[in-house]
């Protein structure tokens, strides 16, 4: 893996404890960490924090994101509507894989009342570790880009 990546992370406050694990996780494999919080476990609205974490994706600024809430769901559909964001919710290894290899997904979204901390971790390796495949999977993603047009 490059180690100069840049990786967004942002939540609700139903996920700050796991956010924080996972910015320690990928701190020490030599990933760059862009943490943009919240730090408080204040009751929060969850589409700004995936709006803020996908405009540093979108803009360039960071190579990858990684959002969380309850359920991964609503965050992700807010990160989802911003333009250039390709953003899917995992529980488990496999999908994470494949978002990176078939779909180029630069953003990954976990829900942390729906997995656990040691399984998160996995998805998150799952989904750095990965590469795009181009090829067919090009021509699909340029589809969804397609899409945004
Ligand atoms: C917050 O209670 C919860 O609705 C949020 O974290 C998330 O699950 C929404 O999709």
């Amino acid at each position: 893996m490059s180690s100069t990546k840049r990786i967004a992370l942002s939540s609700d406050h139903a996920a700050i404890d796991l956010r924080q694990t996972i910015a320690k996780h990928i701190s020490e494999q030599g990933y760059e960490v862009v943490d943009i919080g919240p730090t408080t476990l204040e009751s929060t609205h969850y589409p700004k924090h995936g709006e803020a974490a996908a405009r540093l994706v979108a803009s360039g600024d960071c190579d990858l994101g990684v959002i969380f809430c309850g359920t991964g769901q609503g965050i992700m559909m807010a990160a989802n509507k911003v333009k250039g964001i390709r953003c899917g919710v995992c529980s488990e290894t496999f999908s994470a894989s494949m978002i990176r290899q078939h779909n180029d997904a630069n953003m990954l979204s976990i829900g942390a009342r729906v997995v656990g901390e040691g399984l998160a971790l996995e998805i998150v390796d799952a989904f750095l570790g990965a590469e795009f495949e181009g090829g067919r999977h090009g021509t699909r993603v340029d589809m969804i880009t397609d899409i945004e047009e």
